[in-house]
């Protein structure tokens, strides 16, 4: 890698950074959404995107330019970016995708390769095998053994000042996944797209998604600008972002409004269905849904729906950022969980990998808002935990919901989700959070969790005084702790 990608600031896995394109003498801030452009259908033009949704950079498909009887010459004339009429970063992909949907292409990764240098592409993509999802261990691994090997191609093509990408592959088998992470950041290679996860995002296997996309992550480590191939849905960038995604490419927005679909952040309408439009955007303050029904010209109401299907993907994506700067990403993905049960899948499975997320989310943030009985499980919750394991105090201590009482050698406080509260964290974040006044069950079990962390190799004598725990929590505690319930004057 060539240095080329600098983190700001983390929140869980997520990060804000700046990834620069030497080539197009730019820097893009990350998280970024690349609109695709397809050159042969483009309903909103590349300056468009420039001026009017401020896209740095955008991803076009140089195999397609190549096989192209009237883009072809231009491009290789002219260049992509005066083509294109774009100034800013332009990424090309290399056919893989459609070696995926067709089952062959007619280039080698040096061929596309040299052409991507010669059409004055800024990012360039080998030709990499995109493994579907749920194919044998056996295949897999055989075909990413061919991915690797083009890689080792990529590296001693010259290539100029371009960025050459390393896709991640593996299909939905984690060992796979994190191996092919590790082997690509060991290249020279600049920008690590994860690939082949298209069909799991049209199939809303967001658990799966997120699986796949941890496993890469181990792999890769924090210094690879990660990329997530072909994920332009605007109700997945938090969750995305969490996991530690950084660049976004988006043809839902073309494609969707090919066929009257309306993005939102909590998933797709169609057209046909509203009878409002949820939105603030230019496009949906001027006109009514039955407007854009009523429209003679089925390409302006195409062209006007792709504008919307950007307004809402930029706005995510500054949205995503905001959040990042205001410590509450995992608050945005936990809002986001809400809008389909597949999302709130993925975010229960992004749960599963605290301790993961735990390694790079700051140590103090924003206030910690308590959501959703999820919340329980974030990893600030699960860090906590971590450090009242390696507490040892001794002597008599009261752990309390209620008053604090001098009959103790200690006495602190017992907060759900947290669990024990040493009187020197009390105000320390994330303990100084916003929390419900009513209880759910998973936050008393995750404080139950955090007396037996504390009580873990420790000689202190532990008393409990709750209000009223639910009998899973209580279960919990160890067994050589007292347990007392608390009066309502107490
Ligand atoms: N676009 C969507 N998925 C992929 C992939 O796995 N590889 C490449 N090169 N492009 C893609
Ligand atoms: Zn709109």
């Amino acid at each position: 890698m060539s240095g080329v990608f600098e983190v700001r600031e983390y929140d869980a896995a997520g990060r804000r950074g700046e990834l620069t394109v030497p080539r197009a003498d730019v820097t893009v801030e990350t998280p970024a959404l690349l609109p695709v452009v397809n050159p042969h259908v483009q309903t909103v033009p590349p300056s468009q995107l420039e001026s009017e949704f401020g896209a740095e950079i955008l991803i076009t498909n140089s195999y397609v330019l190549h096989g192209s009887e009237d883009l072809r010459e231009p491009a290789l004339e002219q260049g992509l970016h005066d083509l294109l009429g774009f100034s800013g970063a332009i990424m090309t992909d290399s056919g893989s995708f459609q070696l995926a949907e067709y089952g062959e292409i007619t280039v080698t990764t040096e061929e596309i390769l040299q052409f991507q240098h010669a059409i004055g592409s800024d990012i360039g993509t080998p030709v990499d095998i995109p493994t579907p999802p749920d194919v044998s261990h056996e295949q897999a691994s055989e075909e990413l053994a061919t991915t690797q090997e083009r890689l080792e191609l990529a590296e001693t093509v010259d290539t100029g000042e371009m960025l050459v990408t390393a896709p991640v592959q593996g299909s939905t088998h984690p060992d796979l996944r994190e191996r092919a992470g590790r082997e690509a950041a060991s290249t020279s290679l600049d920008v690590f797209p994860i690939g082949a996860v298209v069909p799991l995002m049209n199939e809303y296997r967001f658990d799966d998604l997120v699986d796949v996309v941890t496993a890469a992550k181990r792999g890769l480590g924090e210094a690879a600008p990660v990329h997530l191939f072909g994920a332009g849905h605007p109700m997945m960038f938090a969750l995305a972002v969490a996991l530690g995604c950084d660049l976004f490419d988006s043809a839902a927005y073309a494609l969707y409004a090919r066929d009257g679909r309306y993005l939102t952040v909590r998933g797709t309408e169609h057209l046909e269905d509203l009878d409002y439009f949820p939105c603030s955007c230019p496009v949906c303050t001027d006109h009514t849904p039955a407007d854009l029904r009523d429209l003679d010209d089925e390409r302006e109401c195409q062209r006007l729906l792709a504008e919307h299907n950007l307004y809402v993907s930029f706005e995510e994506m500054r949205t995503v950022r905001q959040a990042i700067r205001r410590g509450n990403l995992l608050e945005l993905v936990e809002m986001r969980a809400r809008g389909h049960p597949t999302m709130l899948d993925g975010y229960r499975t992004l749960l599963d990998y605290a301790d993961q997320l735990e390694r790079t989310d700051p140590v103090s943030k924003d206030a910690f808002f308590y959501l959703s009985s999820e919340s329980a499980r974030r990893p600030e919750v699960l860090r906590h935990h971590q450090r009242l394991s390696r507490l040892d105090p001794d002597g008599e201590i009261l752990l309390t919901e209620g008053n604090h009482s001098d009959a103790y050698d200690d006495s602190w406080r017992l907060l759900p989700p947290f669990g024990p509260v040493p009187r020197e964290l009390a105000d320390a974040y994330p303990l100084a959070g916003e929390l419900p006044e009513r209880v759910d069950v998973q936050s008393y079990e995750a404080a139950a969790e955090g007396v037996r962390r504390l009580a873990a190799d420790s000689d202190a004598e532990l008393t409990v005084f709750h209000r009223d725990w639910p009998e899973t929590a209580l279960d919990a505690l160890p067994a050589d702790v007292t347990v007392e319930v608390l009066g309502s004057d107490q």
